[in-house]
This record gives C-alpha cells, sequence and structure tokens, in this order.
C-alpha cells in the first residue's frame, strides 16, 4: 500500500538536514547472516540524529489515517535510517526477521514499511523490489517501487525482497516494523476495507443536525466488533 506525503515538505527538509549529521556505520552489523551476505549500504548509527528522525517519523504516523486503519497499529519498531549510494550499494533477496527487540519486549513483525526520503530523479535504480508469488515460467513476479520524496510503501513482512543496486546519486530512506493489532493479513484487509467504505458512507449518511444514519451507526459497530473478535492485544 502507498501511503502519499507522509511527511510534509518542511518535515522532509528537516530529515535530510539531520541525515547529513550522520554518523553512518556498515548495515550489515543489523542484519542477520543470510540477509548479510547480500547487503551492502550505510545505516544512521545513534546519536542525536537519529532520535530526531526517529521522533518526526513516529508523529507522522500517529497523524496518518491511511497507515492506521490499514496497519491497526500495536507497536512500531522505532525507525531506521539507511543510505544506499551510487557505487553499486543494494541489498539482495531477503526475508525480513519475524521478531524484532522493541523496548517494550519482542515485537512480531506483521508489516514493513519503507520510507522514501530521496528525490526519484536524484538517484538511478534503488528501486525497492517485491516478490509475490510464482510468476511466468516458475520466476517469482516482481513489483519495482521508487517513490517520491516523503511518500511511504507498507507491504506484508513476509515478502521476499530486495533493494535494485543504486548506480547513481544517493538514496536515503527510513524503514521500520509493525505489529499489528490483527496479525492476520486477511483479516486485517477486510477491516481496512470495511474502514474506507464507512468512511464515505458516514461523510454521506448525515442528516441536517449532524447525527448519522441508524444503518451507519450498525455498521460501525460491526466493525469495531470484528475487530473485538480478531485483535490481539
Ligand atoms: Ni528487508
Amino acid at each position: 500500500m502507498h501511503l502519499p506525503a507522509l511527511l510534509s515538505a518542511e518535515e522532509l527538509a528537516q530529515a535530510r538536514h539531520w541525515l547529513t549529521q550522520g554518523p553512518w556505520a556498515d548495515g550489515r552489523a543489523t542484519a542477520g547472516p543470510q540477509a548479510a551476505a547480500v547487503k551492502r549500504n550505510a545505516q544512521l548509527a545513534e546519536g542525536p540524529a537519529a532520535q530526531a528522525l526517529r521522533a518526526l517519523v513516529m508523529q507522522a504516523l500517529e497523524r496518518c489515517p491511511l497507515f492506521l486503519s490499514a496497519a491497526l497499529p500495536r507497536r512500531v519498531l522505532p525507525p531506521a535510517f539507511n543510505r544506499y549510494r551510487g557505487t553499486g550499494d543494494a541489498y539482495g533477496p531477503h526475508v525480513d526477521q519475524a521478531i524484532r527487540q522493541h523496548p517494550g519486549g519482542p515485537l512480531r513483525a506483521d508489516l514493513s514499511c519503507t520510507l522514501f526520503l530521496s528525490d526519484p530523479g536524484s538517484y538511478d535504480g534503488g528501486e525497492l523490489l517485491m516478490q509475490s508469488g510464482a510468476g511466468t515460467r516458475g520466476a517469482p513476479a516482481q513489483q519495482a517501487m521508487k517513490l517520491a520524496a516523503g511518500d511511504a510503501w507498507l507491504y506484508p513482512a513476509n515478502t521476499v525482497h530486495s533493494v535494485a543496486p543504486v548506480t547513481h546519486g544517493e538514496r536515503l530512506a527510513a524503514f521500520f516494523w509493525v505489529e499489528s493489532l490483527v496479525p492476520r493479513a486477511e483479516e486485517r484487509q477486510l477491516l481496512h476495507e470495511m474502514d474506507l467504505a464507512l468512511t464515505r458512507l458516514r461523510q454521506r449518511d448525515i442528516d441536517s443536525a449532524g447525527a448519522e444514519s441508524a444503518e451507519a451507526v450498525a455498521l460501525t459497530g460491526s466493525y469495531h466488533n470484528l475487530l473485538r473478535l480478531w485483535a490481539r492485544t
């Protein structure tokens, strides 16, 4: 799912400023052995810049209705930041670990998110590639994402994915994982579709005193009852 303009232009400028502060470390330090073998990038090390950037992204997520509706977040792993340089930095096909360490205890990664921070015209390559099932002749089908700066791509964390080599310029991004209140993707998807339709219905179906229709109230109840059935708190 595409989350357009997660960051405002001002926030984006602020984020880029902090990213120039560094310090940067080898990205392999935070990957398991299978992923480390195919990972070539740099990651922002702990410091004032990383702290400020994490706060900025977390604030942006909290005010994004599309993210909240689609992800139904229980906990979000504080974002990390990476840099791929045009000297062939890349991240080969890999899967993300199911369990991540969160300050509040182990976090189950249900969703992965990449927030693009560089203007797509400022670097060549660097697409986020997601494999989905079998394509033609048994080769995996692949979806390529290269979004505008400030836009994010939210996807199931069980997807085999990669970052294409950057051949020119510099690709900066934030990435993080989300543990959802609703672990099963199908259930989460149904709730999200229902929420989108319900939001439109509630806006349309309103009387002159601002009261919603009995049907809108009943369907809102059904949404919450499904969430009650499926949520793990
Ligand atoms: Ni990954």
